[in-house]
């Protein structure tokens, strides 16, 4: 029987098993057996996986992580690593990987240096990818982010404090900025705007200063903070506070960190359909021939190779690899698209 094998990498997100789940059921309605590897990477060095039956798979599109489990390999950046998890691919069509930037990178090697047929499917929470509007996971995550920005809100109101939440995202600050509008924030800090420490608490004292002056009279002010500023939460807080202390008495200012809690959950109705777009896109492709690509979610015009689903386009992996370089060093349009958003924003989001 033919197969194709398919494995999760790099940091889980919400509705990587929503693709697994259709990866599996469109290749076994073609007659294809589907071998999902075990621990990513790793788990391809180590031969670690089995076939995923239907019935496996059936419960698993509402889930949260994934099923296979993932792992950010060391083993895999080596060369004898990678010609070891390409000899076990033998007898495969083809691999799906589902993960992100250093996962797609690891799939572009597996092709370029041994031959193997790869097809990408992105999916981080952090939207970091490029050659695609979101990545699976984004729109569980920022959900996530919002709903605890709300709970944030109740007690920061209860008690007229500033609070600094700080969101992952790693070098990205989409998660920060889009989180920032979402759930109504003061102020929204991420890397990509390039200001130093002293300009940021400058810039917060004075929003602070206006917001819980007599006219204003605010109750809550919160600011999201993207984990690529790095300053930690805790020193912004600190120096907020000293401001307080001696400026406005009765505020106090905090900080909380999300952390991983934003990585977990069921996925969303958006996740779960991108991920099943996507999925059958990337199947499609494999069988199709195509190799050494990524699947994007493109719902608006975009240059990708066109497929049958209108909002999914097949891109190059050395493509998606160049633009996702680009928008975190900041060239690409599509940073400068979203700080010119956050731009002009500027009048709810002050800093
Ligand atoms: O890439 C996803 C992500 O959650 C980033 O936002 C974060 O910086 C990183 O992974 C955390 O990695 P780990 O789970 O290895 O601590």
């Amino acid at each position: 029987m033919k197969r194709i094998a398919a494995l999760t990498s790099g940091g889980d997100a919400p509705g990587m098993n929503a693709a697994l789940h259709a990866i599996v059921k469109l290749a076994a309605r073609q007659g294809i057996e589907t071998l999902g590897v075990e621990n990513g990477y790793d788990g391809l060095i180590e031969g670690r996986g089995h076939l995923l039956g239907l019935r496996e798979v059936d419960p698993i599109g509402g889930w949260g992580g994934t099923m296979l489990g993932s792992a950010r390999s060391r083993a895999f950046r080596t060369p004898e690593g990678r010609a070891q998890a390409a000899r076990a691919l033998k007898g495969c069509l083809g691999l799906v990987v589902i993960g992100g930037n250093g996962s797609l990178t690891g799939a572009h090697l597996l092709a370029q240096e041994h031959g193997v047929k790869v097809m990408g499917i992105p999916a981080s929470i952090d939207n970091d990818i490029g050659c695609t509007a979101t990545a699976i996971g984004v729109d569980t995550a920022l959900n996530t982010i919002v709903s605890a920005c709300d709970r944030i809100s109740d007690t920061a109101r209860a008690h007229r404090r500033v609070f600094v939440v700080e969101v992952m995202g790693r070098q990205c600050g989409y998660l920060a900025m889009a989180g920032a509008i979402a759930s109504g924030a003061d102020a929204c800090l991420y890397r990509e705007q390039g200001k130093d420490e002293d300009q940021v608490v400058a810039e917060l004292s004075a929003m602070m200063r206006s917001s819980f002056s007599p006219e204003r009279d605010k109750r809550r002010v919160l600011v999201i903070k993207a984990e690529g500023v790095t300053t930690p939460a805790q020193r912004i807080v600190d120096r907020l506070q000293a401001v307080v202390d001696e400026e406005i008495p009765g505020v106090t200012v905090r900080a909380t960190v999300l952390g991983h809690l934003v990585r977990g959950g069921a996925p969303s109705y958006q996740d779960r359909m991108v991920a099943g777009r996507l999925a059958v896109g990337a199947v499609s492709g494999l069988l199709e021939g195509a190799t050494d690509q990524m699947v994007g979610w493109q719902p608006w015009d975009s240059d990708g190779l066109k497929t049958r689903d209108p909002s999914v386009q097949r891109f190059p992996l050395s493509a998606v690899l160049e633009r996702t370089e680009a928008l975190l060093d900041g060239t690409s349009e599509v940073t400068q698209r979203r700080v010119a958003l956050l731009e002009a924003h500027a009048g709810v989001l002050s800093v």
